[in-house]
């Protein structure tokens, strides 16, 4: 049964983002209506917003939700903040009471490269990369994600650069995305392109949206 209070509030959600400077938020909203997934696995949580939207949209059809996160939490400092062109999250205790109201969720503390691993024989229905920005780690999100695809699932990238030749050479999903060519996935950019500046330069971002074709 489809819960209206949750349509709804997904439904002004949506009309929120396409009226603010970050339009392409609404991209996931639309997907999650679209797929109608059951299990999310977010790497990159920061302050659990797009998290208990994420789970909040999912809930529209399916009552019982789980959500896996993957983020440094307490762990972050200003040296690495720079060094992934991050940002400061939430402590892990105060995501896990933000979004445990609303999930079943599991976070994991730590490097994804470490941490990425831990999520053993899973499989889930939607990822959104949207953890460190440097090319290194992005690439080793989607390479460790890959254990918990199956057939159908849907994978969310943010941080698409546009415009901007030099950043991409060390942050930024392009050279991931750019490089998967294997048949079994189906890619799409998302519509929206929002402007954001860094480091006193203008930059355009977009998000990519895949699809896992097979098993
Ligand atoms: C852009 S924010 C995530 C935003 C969130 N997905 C949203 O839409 O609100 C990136 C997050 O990734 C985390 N992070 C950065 N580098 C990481 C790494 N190497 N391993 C795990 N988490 C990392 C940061 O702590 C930060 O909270």
């Amino acid at each position: 049964m489809i819960n209206f209070f949750y349509l709804i509030l997904t439904i002004l959600r949506i009309i929120k983002y396409l009226i603010s400077d970050t339009r392409r938020y609404s991209n996931i909203l639309s997907i999650i209506l679209y797929y109608k997934p059951k299990s999310i696995a977010e790497i990159g949580v920061y302050r659990g917003v797009r998290s208990r939207e994420m789970i909040q949209a999912a809930k529209i059809f399916n009552k019982n939700i789980e959500y896996f996160g993957f983020d440094l939490f307490e762990m972050i400092n200003k040296k690495i903040q720079k060094k992934e062109l991050s940002k400061i999250p939430y402590s892990k205790k105060d995501i896990q009471n933000k979004l445990s109201k609303h999930a079943k969720v599991k976070l994991f503390k730590g490097y994804t490269k470490k941490t990425l691993d831990k999520l053993k024989n899973k499989k889930v229905d939607l990822i959104f990369i949207d953890g460190g920005h440097r090319l290194s780690t992005i690439q080793n999100d989607w390479i460790k994600s890959k254990k918990f695809q199956k057939k159908n699932t849907i994978i969310i990238f943010d941080d698409y650069y546009l415009n901007n030749k030099k950043i991409i050479k060390n942050y930024g999903c392009n050279q991931v995305v750019n490089k998967i060519s294997d048949k079994n996935y189906t890619k799409k950019f998302f519509f929206f392109t929002d402007k954001f500046i860094h480091l006193k330069q203008k930059l355009d971002i977009k998000m990519i949206l895949l699809k896992k074709l097979d098993d």
